[in-house]
């Protein structure tokens, strides 16, 4: 694969960016859809570019717009709020947007324009090598799992190639409605678990995530060494070990170390 300079367009095969600089830089001058044509700012994402944890809201909206910066408005003082509980800081994390440029009147994000931002998402993931990926809201879900249905899925910790998936509520959901923000509030609370499972991921016996599209499935079931079904429709997930025995400790291990990543202290 080529290199992409700042500034070209990503088309397949000139996705092989070697930093999330680089990344940010293409982000920003983007043109493959329309929504670059009403942003002020692209948002391309912000954080520890080896944070083992990566999250993945929806799409910019007026403030991140104005800022070039994700989750800085109402939703994201909630999301630092919640992070706080963890405990865990955005800087110890990342956080990006399945669409970098914020769609007119914050409307979802249609198919094609997910698609063609798609390459700095699947970039990113492959850069960060984040253990955990987080979703907030159904379109960050739908990304991973399109037969996914967050009312039902939120909180539980799926597997997905060799991480953890772990879905969540989006925070503007928790603004309007008090029971969905006491949910939220209950499934963040699990990140340390979700961490915890992804650590008993041995990443280096399974393929590349490029190779297998993933589906979700239930921590536990996977076996290291078996590849999983090359389709990338996925299959009902199902929650991994609710109720967890999931007390093993693991800081510090291989993977831990291999990541250099501060963040996993924390738990
Ligand atoms: N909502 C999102 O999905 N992403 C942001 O960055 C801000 C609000
Ligand atoms: Fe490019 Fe993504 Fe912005 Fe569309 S949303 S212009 S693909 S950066």
């Amino acid at each position: 694969m080529t290199t992409s300079p700042p500034g070209s367009p990503s088309t397949p095969g000139s996705t092989d960016w070697s930093s999330i600089d680089e990344i940010a830089g293409v982000v920003r001058t983007c043109t493959n859809c329309r929504l670059h044509s009403g942003r002020t700012n692209a948002v391309p994402g912000d954080g520890s570019p080896v944070a083992s944890i990566l999250i993945i809201g929806e799409g910019p909206g007026f403030n991140e717009d104005q800022q070039g910066l994700p989750f800085v408005g109402r939703s994201g003082k909630l999301l630092d709020e919640l992070l706080a509980e963890v405990p865990l800081s955005r800087k110890g994390v990342f956080i990006t947007n399945v669409v970098k440029c914020r769609p007119p009147d914050n409307r979802d994000p249609l198919p094609d324009e997910v698609a063609a931002c798609r390459p700095y998402l699947e970039r990113q993931m492959e850069l960060i090598n984040p253990k955990v990926i987080v979703t907030l809201g159904r379109h960050s879900y739908l990304r991973f799992y399109p037969d996914g249905k967050i009312s039902r899925d939120h909180g539980k910790i799926l597997r997905w190639n060799d991480r953890i998936l772990f879905p969540l509520y989006h925070p503007a959901a928790g603004l309007r409605n008090p029971a969905i923000k006491r949910d939220l509030r209950e499934d963040v609370l699990r990140l340390p678990e979700a961490l915890r499972e992804s650590l008993k991921i041995k990443s280096a016996t399974l393929p590349e995530a490029d190779e297998v599209p993933g589906r979700p499935e239930p921590v536990g079931v996977h076996q290291p060494t078996a590849p999983q079904a090359q389709t990338s429709q996925a299959n009902s997930p199902e929650e991994a070990n609710a109720g967890g025995s999931l007390s093993e400790p693991v800081i510090g291990n291989e993977t831990t170390e291999e990541k250099g990543d501060r963040q996993l202290g924390f738990f």
